[in-house]
């Protein structure tokens, strides 16, 4: 059972995933190069890394904590959110006692409230705040779990958004749109008021990746955490400010004034650029608390692969069976990593009635965080998404451009995409690489994929080491 991050960093370091640093090293530039390297170098196996000395502060500092894919799938293994799914979409049916567990941890629960066992900090100068890149416009909080109560039904939000520290008391709070906290500040625009918010920084692995996770607008991602944990996510009371992890070990509790704005960036991304410096949200800080002896957690993200591609590769397998609910066609989907998640993405559709390949193409367009995909394309069964040969054989042989390619106009993008002429507005290709018929307007006979006669092979490798 995982508790805190400190049962965290035990678990990783007991399965051979954790790198302890003891050489002191600077929260500028440095701890982000170490992470970046470590990361280029295991790609989707990287350590977790825990910096024990780090320049000027008293407090480590823990990257990467998101880094392998086996400790991720370790972790969310046995029956939870994917396998709940898995049976309804089967119809498998899910047994009671597995039902009856589901409901019970889904429900958050307050354990505490008040901040006894925190000592209160004077101001963000205390906590060792990463520089990422050479050009980033400043030190950036990039592990947060921003926590928000819609101000319409009360649902609660928590993302995990980028904010670049102004001063000691404010930042900028870089939620895109259509995100859960941009819909938060919406909503509070439309009546008025500010909008409460609260940070909590370094908590368990669960409630790390729930808020990362794409999950439909109005889950709790602390019931989603619940659920994937196997047990109530344990939550502190905060007063007026939306409730947090009882586990974190950095709390931050403000506001956001929703029609204020002011330039954030550059920023040093996950596509491979800074992006743009643009005017964003500001969250002022009202009180920040911290454990005793409490550990920083950050993020370090660049040119792929780094962590949040290996978050982005897990989730999107575990949370496949929710894409099937919205459009059965969809047998596979792959984003891959250089597309920085919301650049391409790749499908496999089951074809069964005419249409059925921009039926899919559109529903992705129409899914959550899925629908600011820039380039999609579709492929037949038999090609291997993940495989960029197949990818690149299928997009050569079985798309003419005029009759397969669609641009549609005029589309939400991706804030972070800097292609596109002004932010988070631009447009979407959808490329169908499948092979084509007769409804299709195709007007001769779809050749035949080359297949070796299967005896002749057979016999052929039986006497391969005598031929060769
Ligand atoms: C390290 C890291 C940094 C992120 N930074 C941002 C960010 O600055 N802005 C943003 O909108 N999403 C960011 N994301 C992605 C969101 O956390 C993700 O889309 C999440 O699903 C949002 O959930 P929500 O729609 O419930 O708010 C980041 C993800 C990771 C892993």
């Amino acid at each position: 059972m995982i508790r805190d991050l400190r049962g965290y960093i035990d678990y990783l370091s007991r399965s051979g995933s954790l790198g302890i640093i003891n050489n002191g090293v600077s929260p500028e530039l440095e701890i982000s190069a170490i992470t970046d390297k470590e990361n280029r170098e295991r790609r989707s196996e990287s350590r977790s890394l825990l910096f024990e000395n780090v320049d000027g502060y008293d407090m480590p500092v823990m990257t990467n904590l998101m880094g392998s894919v086996s400790v991720l799938k370790k972790l969310f293994s046995g029956f939870g959110v994917s396998d709940f799914l898995s049976s309804i979409y089967y119809s498998k049916g899910v047994s009671m006692a597995n039902g009856a567990r589901i409901l019970l941890d889904s429900k958050p629960k307050v354990v505490r409230s008040g901040f006894s066992g925190y000592k209160k900090l004077g101001s963000l100068d205390e906590l060792p705040i990463l520089k990422t890149w050479p050009n980033d416009a400043g030190r950036y909080i990039t592990l947060p779990l921003v926590v928000t109560n819609s101000p319409s039904d009360g649902t609660t939000n928590v993302g995990i958004y980028r904010m670049q520290v102004f001063d000691g008391e404010t930042t900028g709070m870089h939620w895109q749109s259509q995100k859960g906290g941009a819909i938060h500040a919406l909503e509070a625009e439309e009546t008025g008021s500010q909008l409460s918010v609260s940070i909590a920084i370094g908590t368990d692995p669960f409630n790390i990746l729930s808020a990362v996770a794409p999950l439909p607008h109005g889950i709790n991602e602390f019931a989603f955490a619940g659920i994937a944990r196997k047990s109530k996510t344990a939550l502190l009371g905060c007063g007026d400010y939306p409730y947090v992890p009882a586990n974190s070990e950095i709390i931050i509790n403000g506001y956001v004034d929703p029609v204020e704005r002011r330039d954030e960036g550059p920023y040093g991304d996950h596509t491979g650029y800074y992006s743009i410096k643009e005017p964003t949200y500001v969250f002022h800080i009202k009180a920040i608390y911290a454990k005793k002896d409490p550990i920083y957690a950050a993020s370090v993200v660049g040119f792929p692969w780094s962590e949040d591609s290996t978050a982005g590769q897990f989730l999107m397998e575990y949370l496949k069976p929710m894409l099937r609910f919205v459009n059965q066609n969809i047998a596979d989907i792959y984003l891959p990593p250089e597309g920085a998640f919301t650049n391409m993405c790749f499908i496999k559709v089951r074809k069964r009635f005419p249409g059925d390949v921009k039926k899919a193409m559109f529903s992705v367009l129409g899914t959550g965080q899925l629908s600011l995909t820039k380039i999609i394309i579709a492929f037949d069964e038999d090609i291997d998404i993940r495989n960029l040969s197949h990818v690149v054989w299928a997009i050569s042989t079985r798309v003419d451009p005029d009759r397969d390619i669609q641009i549609i106009k005029g589309t939400a993008t991706d804030t972070l995409d800097h292609a596109s002429n002004s932010p988070a507005r631009g447009s979407k290709m959808l490329i169908d690489a499948t092979m084509k018929s007769k409804e299709d307007g195709y007007l001769r006979e779809w050749p035949d994929i080359l297949v070796p006669d299967k005896d002749i092979a057979k016999e052929i490798d039986r006497k391969w080491s005598q031929i060769n």
